[in-house]
């Protein structure tokens, strides 16, 4: 069996109030119809329809997936949108329709969906809700088998009170919908052709009606306003929470940390509050994340303790450093073992060696420190002449006096000294001091202005 997955993302979603189109809306950090496309490809279809009206462009250019676009020119109805993908699906294919604001599906309830769907036999993925106000009912005959669906707007007072609910989520067999799509009317509350209409007519062929139910509310869930969006973004949330939980991380409170792309932890791993993952983040055992840090793709080795306010982004961080409070590790930046970055202290495009110390007030740029080296408080590296960057060294052993400048391109040799408050301009051989400061003069008596006695 083939399987070709059809998304539907034209509709505008009014109730955002949004210039963004509703399915780019972000979850995690990820537009929802990114969400979908990757849960379809999950499944490993022959090929991915997705059917864009409203914002078409930016749809396609902000989700680069190798998908199959499909331009609904006007949005006529769930039924109008599935027909117009059909061209392009393989008469022999089994079609899933997914929908682009309903981004928390999980693979295994799809798969658990297709593989329902035989000869003869439409499916559909449903839930119960307690509050089924706004969706498509299920109505069944006396024998419970599904009969057909019904939309709100269409439902009797009797219809209303059934809460078993549409998702939405639909598949049959290529062919079928061939048959049906074009047999839709417009008939309705809302004059639109409902794909929903397909399930009576799969009844009237004596077909099967196949019934998933996922196995949480949440993976049906739709978004129609931030209320909704926001509901899904704590749900997603509280489920990486529970997962790293599940590995062996402790965190002081599982709903205050955001993982907006993937975080690994090994064990005993301890996430104070507040802390937020961006990317690609890896960290080992035994690391300890204090409060309001930002992590962005990087990887942070074992052991190693991180203080409260840091922001790490595109940085390497070796075994049991200790890093921070208010450090800022930007892209480039990697820690040997043992390396310290104290507060205040922000470093770029920077290799720090092993047991190597920035600990207080300094900039580190376009740098290379070597092993047991002591960068003292307020040290800059000028690596920047307002066009061109340029590097500094320093080799193993260096000590850098407090306050000091080290004008790039610069090196300073193995277990070399400068002098706080020196303005480095000139390579520094190994072992030598180096202090580049005035001279300083004490003046005896010296006469500190006063101010004048105002006079009345
Ligand atoms: C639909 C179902 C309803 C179900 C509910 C679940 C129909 C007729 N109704 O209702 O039974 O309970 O979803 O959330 O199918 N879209 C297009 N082109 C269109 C119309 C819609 O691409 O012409 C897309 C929308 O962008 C959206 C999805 O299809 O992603 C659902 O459309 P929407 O108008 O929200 O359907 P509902 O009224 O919620
Ligand atoms: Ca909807």
């Amino acid at each position: 069996m083939t399987l070709e997955v059809i998304i539907l993302a034209a509709g505008k979603g009014t109730r955002m109030r949004s210039k963004l189109p509703k399915v780019l809306h972000p979850l995690a950090n990820k537009p929802m119809l990114q969400h979908v496309i990757d849960t379809a490809q999950a499944l490993e279809p022959t090929k991915i329809h997705v059917v864009v009206g409203h914002g078409a462009d930016q749809v396609k250019e902000t989700v680069q997936s190798d998908v199959n676009w499909v331009y609904q020119a006007e949005q006529k109805g769930t039924g109008h949108a599935v027909a117009q993908a059909m061209p392009d699906v393989a008469a022999s294919s089994t079609v899933l329709v997914l929908y682009g604001d309903v981004p928390l599906t999980k693979t295994s309830t799809l798969e658990k969906l297709v593989k329902s769907c035989g000869e003869n036999c439409y499916s559909l993925l449903t839930v119960n809700l307690e509050n089924p106000t706004g969706y498509g009912r299920i109505v069944r005959d006396a024998t419970n088998n599904v009969q057909r669906i019904v939309e709100q707007k269409d439902a009797n007072e009797a219809e209303l009170t059934i809460c078993e609910v549409n998702t939405g989520i639909a598949a049959g067999k290529a062919a079928d919908l061939a048959k049906w799509l074009p047999q839709l009317n417009a008939n309705n509350a809302q004059g639109e052709y409902y794909l929903t209409d397909l399930t009576a007519m799969a009844v009237a062929e004596g077909y099967t009606i196949a019934v998933e139910q996922p196995s949480e509310v949440i993976e049906a869930d739709g978004v129609n306003s931030r209320t909704q969006l926001n509901t899904l973004e704590r749900a997603y949330q509280r489920q990486q929470a529970e997962t790293l939980m599940a590995n062996g991380a402790s965190l002081a409170d599982a709903n205050r940390i955001d993982v907006r792309g993937t975080l690994t932890t090994g064990q005993d791993v301890s996430i104070d509050v507040n802390c937020v993952f961006e990317g690609t983040v890896s960290i080992g055992d035994d690391v300890e994340i204090g409060p309001n840090c930002l992590i962005m793709n990087s990887s942070i080795a074992s052991g190693t303790v991180i203080k409260a306010n840091s922001v790490l982004e595109d940085a390497t961080v070796g075994e049991n450093c200790d890093i921070g409070p208010f450090a800022r590790l930007r892209p480039g930046t990697a820690l040997a073992n043992k390396a310290k970055i104290g507060n205040f202290v922000e470093t770029k495009k920077a290799n720090i060696g092993e047991g190597s110390k920035v600990n207080h007030l300094s900039y580190i740029g376009d740098a290379t420190i070597g092993k047991g080296v002591n960068v003292g408080a307020g040290t800059i590296t000028c690596n920047y002449d307002g066009v061109n960057k340029f590097k500094t060294e320093m080799a193993d052993g260096v000590f850098i006096g407090s306050n000091s400048s080290l004008v790039a391109p610069v090196s300073i040799g193995e277990n070399a000294t400068v002098g706080a408050g020196s303005t480095i301009t000139g390579n520094v051989s190994a072992d030598q001091l180096a202090v580049a400061r005035g001279k300083q003069r004490n003046i005896d008596g010296w006469p500190r202005p006063s101010k004048k006695q105002k006079q009345d």
